[in-house]
């Protein structure tokens, strides 16, 4: 099995980004975890991230044939982009949402996820380890 983990925008600045949200971690230890978490169940993984709308849209369009599941943390972009939404329904590749944060206890404009939509399980809130779970629901799921 292949999985694709997208990052969004602001996620590179992870560790140094409000740290009492996300964690003092960065960005390269959240891709070590997830792929310790893939190798431990034998899934193959690739990590993209972008502060980009339209690379994140070409990197799920590319997923197209490529890949069994995708799990992604649209972080901004979760609230605004219906543009996201729609290439992981033209894919149809079974996708899950995760944040690290528990998007439902902050800010009201946070409760709304477009790319959730898409996403057959959202894990919000469990920080680096909303991926795992994310990673095992695929497996599970779709291994
Ligand atoms: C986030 C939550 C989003 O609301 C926020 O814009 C992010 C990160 C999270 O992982 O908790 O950038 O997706």
């Amino acid at each position: 099995m292949k999985i694709l983990v997208i990052n969004g925008p602001n996620l590179n600045m992870l560790g140094v980004r409000e740290p009492d949200i996300y964690g003092r971690q960065d960005y390269a230890a959240l891709t070590a975890f997830v792929r310790g978490v893939c190798e431990k169940l034998g899934v193959e993984c690739e990590c993209f991230q972008s502060n980009h709308e339209g690379a994140i849209v070409d990197a799920i369009q590319a997923a197209y044939g490529a890949v069994d599941g995708i799990v992604i943390n649209p972080a901004a972009y979760t609230h605004t982009s219906v543009a996201i939404l729609d290439a992981l329904k033209a894919v149809a590749i079974p996708a899950v949402e995760v944040h690290l944060s528990d998007v439902s206890k902050r800010e009201a404009f946070r409760h709304v996820s477009y790319a959730g939509m898409a996403c057959e399980a959202t894990f919000a809130g469990y920080g680096f380890d909303g991926y795992r779970l994310a990673v095992e629901y695929l497996v599970q799921h779709h291994g």
